[in-house]
């Protein structure tokens, strides 16, 4: 048996999402985003559920923040949602919307909780999503619009910011495979609106600073990890691809002013462009403070002509798998963090989102989610060889407080170290719920 010694200084945390917990959909003037078109959509979300109720954190953040409290988290990572305040995307604000994020971040304060805030988890206004959304330049102006009301607004409150939370999901998930809102299958479409996130990432992040805003900024990037089954050049290569395509696709332009040069060629290949105004590559290479890490799997792959968009394909080596079907991948989360500093230097890391699906109910008053455990326990023991590794790792936030709205999955699918009864909304704490906070408290485990 080893312990696990982590670093005294290490945060720690919890991350939910807007339209994943708050409900109130229709409460106080908040106008509609994609995600309740998409999820009243027909056959979109499993059993039709959406995020009219939620979690009702709305109206229960204070018990909320009292379970963020009581866990003992030094940060809460939350997003907003941008039609709550901007009802329509751009032009009239909603004050009943700014409102109700002074009434959380004030309490998070007076509880001595550090607010992180996502400024987009995927919600975009459906006004903007009926005049072309994502796909559309003006989009990228009316989310700097919508920072720059945030970053006036909570000057002094909020610390850290991010732009963007997993701009893979809200551009190829959403719009090439389609499973996402707005549920396109165009990969044109997509590349078009990758390229758009980046340059509202990167034009934002020159916004704060010309602004002068106190604090931090930086972007929340998903990642997983591709390893090749053999050390065959082209399974190496497959596996390079997909890797590219979920990383450096959203890293190299970040970090380096330009897009891989061999997934341009692909993506060519198969007749898709990619369209760049003058200026976009310099407005996305902005120094940002701190990159977001979220990792969940990993898993080993090779090559196969014609397997998906890069001649790849998973490898099943019986690895265990969450309730929601992910490979158990502990050594990804390591090999991720290593390649992201390896390759793009020594920006300060948050993991923004680490976490796994566990369906454990209620029995006794009691949630035994010994799954739940084990995947932070092996995943925290990654964290922890990366940062042995030299790896700048300054906090870590698990997905997620509470069990939410698991965007296609609806309410099947649970990742809260809190369990919610979607009759009742009470709130049970679960087993790791009090491992967690065992270990935020003590700092070591044993594996
Ligand atoms: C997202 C969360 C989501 C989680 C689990 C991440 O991709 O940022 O919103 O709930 O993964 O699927």
């Amino acid at each position: 048996m080893a312990i696990i010694q982590l670093p005294e200084n290490l945060k720690f945390g919890v991350a939910t999402a807007s339209y994943q917990i708050e409900g109130a959909a229709s409460k106080d003037g908040r106008g509609l985003s994609i995600w309740d078109t998409f999820s009243k959509t027909p056959g979109k979300v499993v059993n039709g559920d959406n995020g009219d109720i939620a979690c009702d954190s709305y109206h229960r953040y204070k018990e909320d923040v009292q379970l963020i409290k009581e866990l003992g988290s030094d940060i809460y990572r939350f997003s907003v949602s941008w039609s709550r305040i901007l009802p329509n995307g751009v032009g009239e604000i909603n004050q009943k919307g700014l409102d109700y994020y002074h009434r959380l971040v004030d309490e998070l304060l007076e509880q001595g909780i550090e607010p992180m805030c996502t400024l987009y988890h995927w919600d975009l206004p459906q006004a903007l999503q009926d005049k072309g959304g994502w796909a559309s330049r003006d989009t990228i102006d009316a989310f700097t619009n919508y920072a720059e009301i945030m970053f006036k607004e909570f000057a002094g409150k909020i610390n850290k910011w991010i732009t963007v939370n997993e701009p893979w999901c809200a551009s190829f998930l959403s719009n090439y495979i389609g499973e996402h809102a707005p549920g396109n299958k165009d990969l044109q479409l997509a590349v078009d609106v990758a390229h758009h996130l980046l340059v509202a990432h990167g034009k934002t992040v020159k916004l704060f600073r010309e602004l002068g805003v106190a604090g931090e900024i930086g972007y929340a990037p998903n990642t997983t990890w591709k390893e090749a089954f053999s050390n065959r050049s082209e399974d190496i290569a497959a596996c390079q691809r997909e890797v590219g395509f979920l990383i450096d696709w959203f890293f190299e332009p970040v970090f380096k002013g330009n897009y891989p040069n061999y997934l341009v060629d692909w993506y060519g290949q198969k007749g898709v462009k990619l369209k760049l105004a003058e200026g976009d590559m310099e407005l996305i290479n902005q120094e940002i403070d701190f990159l977001g890490i979220n990792y969940y799997t990993g898993n080993l792959a090779r090559y196969k002509k014609g397997s998906g968009l890069f001649d790849c394909e998973d490898i099943d080596m019986g690895e265990n798998r969450t309730d929601i079907g992910w490979p158990i991948y502990p050594d990804g989360f390591y090999k991720v963090l290593t390649y992201i500093h390896e390759k793009y230097g020594d920006t300060p890391i948050y993991i923004t989102e680490n976490g796994a699906c566990y369906n454990d109910d209620v029995e006794n008053g009691k949630v035994n989610d010994t799954g739940r455990i084990d995947y932070l326990k092996s995943h925290l023991a990654a964290l922890q060889r990366s940062i042995d590794s030299g790896v700048p790792i300054e906090g870590y936030l698990c997905w997620s407080l509470l069990d939410n709205f698991e965007w296609a999955e609806g309410y099947t699918m649970r990742f809260g170290l809190v369990h919610i009864d979607y009759r009742t909304l009470e709130r049970t704490k679960k087993e790791s719920y009090y491992w967690y906070q065992k270990l935020i408290e003590n700092r070591w485990y044993e594996l």
